[in-house]
């Protein structure tokens, strides 16, 4: 994939502060974060409500300016426009023209986006069926399942055949069957070479499709890295089940490895390092205890999310 590659988003410390009213304090709503995301990546910039994705996400479409700091895209400050060209966008509510039918909005935002008009039907056609919504090309968006207009949005997000692309909580308020079909047209960008960027609170969405990720909390980044390192850092460990553990085997398993157990007699739940697996086994076959399975243990995303938001809390 993208090891090293050019970078395509970058984020130096950005601040933003939001002035709430006249006369009222001003909150600082970023604190001086940064990010980068290379070419080809598909990037999660993962957070709790509030924490400061979406008005990042303003700031790199140019919509809301930072306090200070610098962002570009494309090697472009976010300040020009020329490059917008090469940029898709799918906003957090998205708001579709309900009286529209799904051709005719994406007729309208490839008009929009200066796509040659003998080229707009077939780009239009291939943008429906890409998303799946041939068959329903021709009903009013007010008809549209909330799965079917996300689609719809992505599609609209794609006109242009950008190559970077934006998307802000593409899989909120969809059922499992929407975020998969979600999921899959995302990971289909990252099959064309795309540059996506999608910011999300659904932590198994970002596991599935994201190559990176970056874990912001009160407008303060608290990790970025790949999902694996992530998900491997510190000593890795196994969980084995056994069965006809004794109180005395389990004693010294837990003296000789610093075991963690877990239930005795009939079913046992033992987690050890990684490294240990192999004498713990053949230990526990000599104290005629049977091994049911092992398992690498997987630090879940979900767990160091939230530590990482704990950690946040004052
Ligand atoms: N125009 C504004 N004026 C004042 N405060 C704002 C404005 N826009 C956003 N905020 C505040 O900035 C903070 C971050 O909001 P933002 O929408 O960026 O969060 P988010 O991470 O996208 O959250 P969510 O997951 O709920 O979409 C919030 O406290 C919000 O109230
Ligand atoms: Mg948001």
């Amino acid at each position: 994939m993208s090891e090293g590659g050019d970078i395509v988003v970058r984020v130096e410390n950005v601040v933003k502060d939001f002035r709430p009213g006249f006369g009222l304090r001003t909150k600082r709503v970023l604190h001086g974060i940064s990010l980068e995301v290379s070419d080809g990546e598909t990037f999660g910039f993962v957070g709790p409500n509030g924490a400061g994705k979406t008005t990042t996400l303003k700031i790199l479409m140019g919509l809301v300016r930072a306090t200070s700091g610098r962002c570009s895209i494309l090697g472009h400050d976010v300040g020009e426009t020329a490059f917008r060209r090469h940029v898709g966008f799918l906003p957090e509510n998205s708001y579709l023209y309900d009286y529209l039918t799904g051709r005719e909005l994406l007729d309208f935002y490839a008009r929009l986006s200066g796509v040659e008009r003998r080229r707009r039907p077939e780009r239009v056609e291939t943008l429906l069926d890409w998303v799946g919504l041939t068959d329903a090309a021709d009903a009013r968006l007010r008809t549209y399942s909330k799965g079917m207009q996300q689609r719809v949005g992505i599609a609209q997000a794609l006109v242009h055949d950008p190559r970077v692309v934006f998307l802000d909580e593409p899989m909120s308020g969809l059922d499992p069957i929407g975020r998969k079909e979600i999921r899959d047209l995302i990971l289909r960008l990252r099959d064309e070479g795309k540059t996506v960027f999608m910011n999300t609170h659904i932590l198994h969405d970002v596991e599935m499709t994201c190559d990176r990720v970056a874990i912001i909390v009160e407008g303060r980044i608290r990790y970025a890295g790949r999902i694996e390192d992530f998900l491997n850092a510190g000593e890795r460990e196994a969980d084995l089940i056994l069965e006809r553990l004794s109180s005395e085997a389990a004693a010294e398993l837990e003296q000789r490895f610093e075991a963690t157990i877990q239930g005795l007699g009939e079913r046992s739940e033992v987690r050890v390092r990684e490294k240990d697996v192999d004498a713990v086994l053949a230990h526990a076959l000599q104290l005629g205890v049977s091994v049911t399975s092992v398992t690498p243990h997987r630090v879940s995303l979900e767990s160091i999310f939230l530590s990482a938001v704990e950690e946040g809390q004052p």
